[in-house]
């Protein structure tokens, strides 16, 4: 049967700064966090960095028209932080500002709307010599880089994101250490995902200010965690691990403040001095509730989840995941088309976002070119398919969903995964920067046209 979606559903791809734009000296460019990081030996699995990555920075406008070829009516990148103000407080660079100019105006030009995301992860190196989100005056710098850039392009971008994955941002980066600064350290993780969610808070006044009308919103991303046995103790660390995951972020942002039972299994562990979060100041959970006009979901995947039987203690989370019999992408994630429209209808239902964007979606598998010298990325197809099916089954379910952003437009630097891992639509030659559209790019198409899923 085929589903159709609503009209004026937003169908956009997603990319971001680092990951995609290399050029990382060019044009008064400083360093970031990620520069660094991927500098130190053994933290990126292939040695690589974003340095060249897929050459965005120069071939802008060619996969701007790559996007309008494939029908796509919105584009979610990331702006690079480094560029706009290098030393991330002070001195504005007009070189970095213009390039983002440049390209929301092509996109315009293309009738795609653009939605930018003001941090997507590249911190200037010189913030966090200087103590990184850790502290709080970045969450200050971050409100005058939000400014300057809307400052500049709030005439035309109409959707602003201020940070992707506060999550990532503070504990995969502080406490599990696997993306930069690569930190291994609760009390700094729990600083910095409220640096981060403050700052957030801050910005979103000033996005207001300086784009009447636009729309301004946050991206979390989510992990459902699945109890593997209706157990107690399996329940138990599920509910710590959605607790500490999901609603260590949603909780506050739609006014709740943070879950109690969550900061109690934290002062519980050690990884606080008490029952109080000793950074959180008088008034700051009122900015972090700031009102939004949209939430962007980022989802790949659930965990199932038992309990570790182990004493709990400041580094051993009771929380194990468990692999099922099941389908799995190339980073080891399990699929489950299923658990994404149980999240869909939790976030609607609970905590009655305005309106949502999932702002990224997608999976990478181990591609490859066949002999007629295509690729032919049926498991692709299929995760999107399914998708794009639980999407459409939470909209009917009444969820005001408004648009659906697939990751990625373009195979690109992963992160820590370096450029092991394939998650575009397109594929990326890193040798010669050749574009070859995925079947997967041809299937978007088709349900571009239709605002249909069969
Ligand atoms: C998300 C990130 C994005 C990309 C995907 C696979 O966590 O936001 O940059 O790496 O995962």
């Amino acid at each position: 049967m085929a589903l159709r979606f609503p009209d004026g559903f937003v169908w956009g791809s997603a990319t971001s700064a680092y990951q995609i734009e290399g050029s990382t000296r060019a044009d008064g460019r400083r360093e970031s966090i990620w520069d660094r990081f991927c500098a130190t030996p053994g933290r990126i699995e292939d040695g690589s960095s974003g340095e060249v990555a897929c050459d965005h920075y120069r071939r802008w406008r060619e996969d701007v028209a790559l996007m309008k070829e494939l029908g796509f009516r919105g584009y979610r990148f990331s702006i690079a932080w480094p560029r706009v103000v290098p030393t991330g407080r002070g001195a504005v660079n007009a070189a970095g500002l213009d390039f983002y100019s440049r390209l929301v105006d092509e996109l315009l030009a293309q009738g795609i709307e653009p939605l930018p995301t003001l941090f997507h992860w590249d911190l200037p190196q010189d913030l966090q010599d200087g103590g990184g989100w850790a502290r709080r005056a970045t969450a200050e710098a971050f409100v005058e880089y939000a400014d300057v850039v809307s400052r500049h392009l709030g005439d035309r971008v109409k959707r602003w994101i201020t940070h992707n994955e506060p999550w990532c941002i503070s504990f995969y980066s502080h406490q599990i250490g696997r993306h930069a600064p690569g930190l291994q350290d609760w009390p700094t993780a729990l600083a910095v995902a409220h640096h981060v969610l403050l700052s957030h808070g801050w910005a979103v006044p000033v996005l207001r200010r300086n784009s009447p009308g636009a729309e301004v919103g946050i991206t979390l991303n989510f992990e459902p965690a699945v109890p593997a046995s209706p157990s107690g103790p399996d329940r138990d660390a599920a509910r710590q691990s959605d607790g500490s995951f999901n609603r260590w972020f949603l909780d506050p942002v739609f006014g709740r403040g943070y879950p109690g039972d969550v900061v109690a299994d934290h002062a519980r562990a050690g990884r606080l001095p008490s029952p109080t979060l000793p950074f959180n100041q008088k008034g700051d959970l009122e900015v972090i509730a700031e009102p939004l006009d949209f939430l962007g979901v980022n989802y790949y995947t659930r965990r199932v989840i038992r309990n570790a039987d182990v004493p709990e203690e400041r580094n051993a989370p009771r929380a194990v995941f468990v692999a099922p019999e099941s389908e799995w992408t190339a980073m080891g994630w399990e699929v489950s088309p299923e658990e994404f429209y149980h999240l869909l209808c939790r976030i609607h239902f609970e905590y009655r976002p305005a309106k949502l964007y999932v702002t990224e979606n997608g999976a990478s598998y181990d591609d490859e070119i066949s002999v007629d010298g295509q690729v032919h990325d049926e498991r692709r197809v299929r995760y999107l398919r399914e998708h794009l099916m639980a999407a459409h089954r939470a909209i009917a379910a009444g969820v005001p969903l408004a648009g659906y952003f697939v990751w990625s437009l373009l195979d690109n630097f992963e992160w820590d995964r370096g450029y092991s891992k394939r998650f575009g639509i397109v594929r990326v030659d890193y040798e010669t920067q050749e574009r070859t559209l995925k079947d997967s790019a041809r299937y978007l198409k088709k349900v571009m046209e239709s605002n249909t899923v069969e």
